[in-house]
């Protein structure tokens, strides 16, 4: 691919998703998206560039967008966060519930739905300690394929065997041939709906939870800087937020304060007291 083709694409992505493209990532543009040219009817990949040049198609640009996006995920991935969010932020709500009693999460980069499942799970099996809460539990993501999928919740074996507790596999999904479909109790916790995290977010309300892992990471720091700031915007004052393993809010932002002891955490006014825990397994 040609650098004036390759520009084309990496300003497109970067306008309309955030995902910054290096110069070396030129195969992996022309590798994913061959099948969109010959999706649309194009010889390839330069006659799709000369569509673009002009006012191309918005679902060529969507198509374009989830081609190039990474959908990597798995259920309780990297543990940690989840014995966090069990061992430390629900026991938070616990001794400190606010008047509602009702607990408002979002996942915003919620991809093929297990990060959003795993919370789910999470809170079915606490449920007892917190009686008379209730539980919302929304999922966003900016490609429609894989929200289409998550809503499915239909994994394969491949995937349950990623980070899934065989007790919860077995108490939670239904088995269907070589495929597992997960079950409607489960399901319905979860709301899914397309977000694009550049866009506004004071329609989507106020969160007391937010995870938004492993998605920031492809942007630039101008672009997490502002991400960050605004979605600490729609969290309640004692709220908590959770980034990935290869994440911070160190050099970008002061809107989010980390909680010195538990990596990956971070709260709003760094005065909330929660009290951390040490768990030995994420959600036995
Ligand atoms: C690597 S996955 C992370 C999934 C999950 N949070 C996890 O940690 O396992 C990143 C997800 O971010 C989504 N994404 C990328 N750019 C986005 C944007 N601008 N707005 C919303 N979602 C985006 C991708 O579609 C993808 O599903």
């Amino acid at each position: 691919m040609n650098i004036t083709d390759f520009d084309i694409y990496k300003d497109i992505l970067k306008e309309k998703s955030g995902l910054v493209l290096s110069q070396d990532k030129s195969y992996l543009v022309e590798s994913r998206l061959n099948p969109v040219a010959k999706k649309w009817g194009y010889e390839g990949i330069s006659d799709m560039t000369k569509v673009l040049r002009g006012v191309p198609p918005k679902d060529l640009v969507n198509d374009i967008i989830e081609a190039m996006t990474t959908n990597e995920t798995s259920f309780f991935r990297d543990t940690k966060p989840f014995d966090v969010f069990k061992n430390t932020v629900l026991p938070y709500y616990q001794t400190n519930p606010n008047s509602s009693k009702h607990l408002k999460i979002w996942c915003a980069a919620a991809s093929s739905g297990q990060e959003p499942y795993s919370l789910a799970m999470l809170l079915k099996e606490e449920a007892a300690k917190m009686p008379d809460w209730r539980f919302s539990i929304s999922a966003t993501d900016i490609s429609h394929e894989i929200l289409a999928q998550a809503k499915d919740g239909i994994y394969s074996q491949f995937e349950v065997q990623r980070g899934l507790p065989i007790t919860l596999l077995m108490k939670y999904f239904i088995q269907d041939g070589d495929k597992w479909i997960i079950k409607d109790e489960i399901k319905k916790m979860v709301n899914f709906k397309y977000f694009n995290l550049l866009d506004g977010m004071s329609n989507l309300g106020k969160f007391d939870i937010i995870f938004c892992r492993n998605v920031l990471i492809y942007f630039d720091q101008p672009t997490k800087k502002d991400i960050m700031e605004r979605a600490s915007k729609q969290m309640a004052d004692d709220g908590f937020f959770f980034l990935g393993g290869a994440e911070t809010v160190l050099g970008i932002t002061e809107d989010l304060k980390i909680v010195p002891e538990v990596r990956g955490l971070y709260t709003k006014t760094g005065s909330v007291h929660c009290e951390v825990k040490t768990p030995a397994v994420a959600t036995g």
